[in-house]
């Protein structure tokens, strides 16, 4: 059967991240404690008023296919959430999707033909090579470095630009660096979008983790004027723990929306009934604040934990909820060429789930995701030290 299938769909990689998580599910189905620093997922329960919410909904027969774009009080909900946060986005603006990912895919069919570009920052969230291939365009890595707090260059990106490059894609708080995008940075970046005409996707998801003074700074809260070409992303899974809910929502010029809620209407038909009542009680009810505090402890103690290892790096992470230090002073000895390896013997030998920098762009790495307990944080980065050091 693998020869039949499509060019375009031999060419999309399955998530290494849920394959981590898979090999993890099964080690611990067969009886061992397997500490996960793989998934991107809060270990925070959703909240009751989200809960209820949804078990009201299912009581009162709301099961049914819903609009497109989302049940209007949702995106009338939501207009209001993106008018707070600074984007004057009316409901018509506004539509819901199964998960910020369903939107990327939905942006990107909707944007690129084939051979037009997608340019965003390495280290980058894994999926989006994926999701650009899937939606027919074609990825290009922009370069960043840790010495620049992992910031895109304007500079840098002029130069990767070519003239099949259509859309420019940010994210920030970044997955998987932790880092903030700085006013400077975008607006600089601006300048270029106006230069050469790009549409700019931003994805928001982890807007509300961010453990600084330093303000969320989306592109249009620097440079409204290109809100004609902006499409904002965001969603439920990080900031209320419903990733499996499957709540995205995005945001941006109306013909954009409108062929984006199209695509959705024949491919899902609409985004999860229940989800959506469930998350007007979300939206009704922003995140605790011991939410983004008890993130923060285990964010410090595993910053603490890794300055423990020498020649391990790892620049503070300020936002979301992922640590990607570099271990490429280890890698190249005792059978372990890359972190690809490096990740494979930690799980078999260790028992800790991590995931490789490759997938996100930047080999030498590894991304650890702190939604662990105190003591997995600790034992976990303790035997990443011990399989190092045997390395060494
Ligand atoms: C940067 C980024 N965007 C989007 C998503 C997808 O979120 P959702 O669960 O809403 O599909 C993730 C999930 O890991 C992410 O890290």
């Amino acid at each position: 059967m693998k020869e039949r299938l499509s060019r375009k769909v031999s060419a999309i990689e399955s998530s290494i991240t849920l394959e981590v998580s898979a090999i993890a599910g099964r080690m611990r189905a067969e009886g061992h404690h397997v500490i996960a620093f793989g998934a991107g997922e809060p270990d925070l329960p959703t909240p009751d008023v989200v809960q209820d919410a949804a078990v009201q909904a299912i009581r009162e027969g709301r099961g049914r296919y819903t609009p497109a774009a989302g049940i209007p009080a949702l995106r009338e909900a939501l207009s209001a959430r993106f008018q707070a946060d600074g984007f004057p986005l009316p409901a018509d603006q506004v539509m819901v999707t199964a998960g910020a990912k369903s939107a990327l895919f939905l942006a990107f069919y909707a944007l690129l033909n084939e051979g037009d570009e997608c340019v965003f920052p390495a280290p980058y969230w894994s999926s989006y090579t994926e999701m650009v291939k899937a939606g027919g365009g074609t990825p290009v890595i922009l370069a960043t470095s840790a010495g620049d707090d992992f910031q895109p260059d304007a500079d840098r990106l002029r130069e990767t630009l070519t003239d099949r490059t259509r859309v420019l894609l940010l994210n920030s708080p970044n997955n998987p660096t932790g880092t903030v995008y700085s006013r400077e940075t975008l607006l600089a970046i601006a300048e270029v979008v106006r230069e050469r005409d790009l549409v700019v996707i931003t994805d928001d998801i982890y807007e509300h983790l961010i453990y600084t003074d330093e303000p969320f700074t989306n592109l249009l809260h620097v440079a409204p004027d290109l809100a004609d070409r902006t499409l904002v992303i965001n969603g439920l899974s990080k900031s209320h723990s419903m990733t499996g809910w499957r709540m995205g929502f995005a945001g941006g010029p109306k013909a954009l929306i409108q062929a984006m809620s199209r695509t959705q209407s024949q491919i899902a038909g609409s985004p999860p009934s229940i989800t959506q009542h469930a998350a007007l009680a979300a939206l009704a009810n922003p995140p605790a604040p011991d939410r983004l505090a008890s993130l923060d402890a285990r964010r410090r103690l595993l910053m603490g934990e890794l300055a423990k290892i020498d020649g391990v790096t790892c620049p503070e992470p300020r936002g979301a909820f992922y640590a990607f230090p570099d271990i490429s002073a280890y890698l190249g000895k005792s059978g372990v060429p890359d972190a690809i390896a490096f990740t494979k013997a930690l799980l078999e030998a260790k028992l800790v789930a991590a995931v490789a920098g490759d997938a996100f762009g930047a080999p030498g790495h590894i991304r650890l995701t702190y939604c662990t307990s105190e003591e997995d944080i600790r034992e976990g980065v303790r035997r990443i030290g011990e399989l190092l050091s045997e390395l060494a």
